[in-house]
């Protein structure tokens, strides 16, 4: 599939790729400042929080939501993008120069409120606003061309489309999920000051809990994107896929449901959403991930395509099994998160590369992409890894420096490995960015 320059696709891998570097930049200093002795030059609380906030929001939400469009574009190239398509893409583009630029216009008031971490000043919260707006109109405008792209039996797998179609679904659900919860709040009893965390998590943890059906969707998309890549064998029968999709639709459509069934500030509600991800999420790509490893042997062999494919199933498992030994908040919490949505990060590398190599303008050879992936791969497990060490020995969440309390040698192997590991990692970050913008010069130089 070759994508033009000036289309959505170039525009929404152009908002993934610089929300990915801005995103490795912050992952670099709050690694570092949780790694043994240099972390202990860490000193403000605020430089730490600031950048784990930014960290996350470039992450887990602006760097899966705008690769899953690419990917929309992506698999329906051939449909020319719309005005208001590009008026979405600079919508989001002005949302995240919001989220970015905050830091850097005065005391930043970070919040350490779960999956929509905040920044409490205005001029980030109307970013976040614009993004999710501009992404979710950016989704229904493309949502037609990624339905009819499999009408003439020759396009997209089901799985692709049917997966792609319902991560719009649980973001416009997510989305319905804020705005409800808003609503509760600002009808609600007045919060002090001092329960600005409390505000924030209560406005964010719903919709946060739906959003993350929609990057586990985006991750099977991607996963049978590469697998088609691999053979043309239909990697997932329809039907099942059709029950499939329709199982996590449920979970999804259930989601702004449940304000009705508690007040939207309670601690019910809260174990409700915790419940409907525990449930909802894993069981699609656990089943992908199965028929795509049963197959295994008739899948040819592309270095990275297939090399891309494993390591991020292998990284996803990893963080799968870490959740089934969840208990409290010491950071093998932040090791399950690291596996699952470094799985996720994995297999959208993978398949950028390819899609620039296709198009002519990534000429690095196979040694480096294979040398980018692996180099991820292994990172980020090594980092999970640390992380679940140091969890395990009592480590705590969202702490840094000196008030990590390593007064263990375990502790303090598992967040050097943590520290070893997130470097290697941010390395292959700074490759994938220097491929990716090589990638765009190549295309601007072609298109003279
Ligand atoms: C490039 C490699 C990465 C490094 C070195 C890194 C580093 C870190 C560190 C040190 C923390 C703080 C953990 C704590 O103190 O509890 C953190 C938190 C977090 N990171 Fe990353 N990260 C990386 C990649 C990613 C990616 C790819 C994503 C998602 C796409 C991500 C999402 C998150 C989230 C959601 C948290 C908050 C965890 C929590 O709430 O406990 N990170 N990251």
């Amino acid at each position: 599939m070759v994508f033009d320059r000036k289309s959505g696709a170039t525009a929404w891998l152009g908002i993934a790729v610089v929300s990915v570097a801005f995103m490795g930049v912050y992952a670099f200093f709050v690694a570092l400042a949780r790694t043994p002795v240099i972390g202990a030059m860490f000193g403000d609380p605020d430089f730490f929080r600031t950048a784990l906030v930014t960290h996350v929001v470039l992450a887990v939400v602006i760097w899966f939501l705008a690769f899953i469009l690419f990917t929309m574009h992506y698999i329906t190239a051939s449909v020319p993008t719309g005005k208001g398509e590009f008026r979405a893409v600079d919508g989001a583009a002005i949302g995240v120069a919001l989220i970015v630029a905050t830091p850097f216009t005065g005391p930043a008031h970070p919040i350490l409120n779960n999956y929509v971490p905040v920044l409490d000043r205005w001029l980030y919260l109307l970013g976040v606003a614009i993004f999710f707006i501009a992404v979710a109109v950016a989704f229904l405008l493309r949502a037609r061309a990624t339905l009819d792209s499999g009408a003439n039996g020759n396009g997209p797998a089901l799985i692709t489309r049917g997966s792609l179609l319902t991560a719009g679904l649980a973001l416009i659900s997510a989305i319905l999920c804020f705005v409800i919860s808003w609503y509760g709040l600002s009808t609600g009893p007045v919060m002090e000051e001092s329960q600005r965390r409390f505000y924030f998590e209560v406005l964010f943890w719903g919709g946060g809990h739906t959003l993350q059906f929609a990057n586990g969707l985006g991750l099977m998309a991607v996963w049978s994107i590469l697998a088609s890549k691999l053979t043309s064998e239909n990697i997932l029968d329809d039907k099942v896929t059709k029950g499939l999709l329709a199982v996590i639709a449920l979970f999804i459509i259930s989601a702004p449901l449940q304000y009705f069934i508690y007040d939207h500030d309670s601690v019910e509600l809260r174990s409700l959403f915790t419940s409907l991800k525990g449930w909802g999420l894993s069981f699609g790509p656990i089943i992908l991930g199965a028929a795509i490893f049963v197959k295994r042997k008739n899948l040819s062999e592309n270095p990275v395509a297939s090399r891309g494919l494993f390591l991020s199933m292998f990284l996803f498992a990893l963080g799968g099994a870490i959740a089934l030994t969840l208990s409290g908040s010491d950071t093998r919490v932040p090791a399950h998160y690291h596996g699952v949505i470094g799985g996720v990060t994995l297999c959208f590398m993978t398949l950028a590369q390819l899609a620039v190599t296709e198009n002519g303008w990534l000429t690095v050879s196979e040694k480096w992409k294979k040398i980018q992936i692996t180099l991820y791969g292994m990172g980020q497990s090594l980092f999970v890894i640390g992380l679940y060490i140091g969890g395990t020995r009592g480590a705590q969440r969202k702490t840094f420096g000196t008030s990590q309390q390593l007064d263990d040698a375990m502790k303090y192997f598992g967040m050097s490995v943590m520290g070893i590991g997130g470097l290697m990692a941010v390395t292959s970050g700074v490759f994938f960015v220097i491929f990716m913008l090589k990638s765009f010069n190549a295309g601007r130089k072609k298109a003279l």
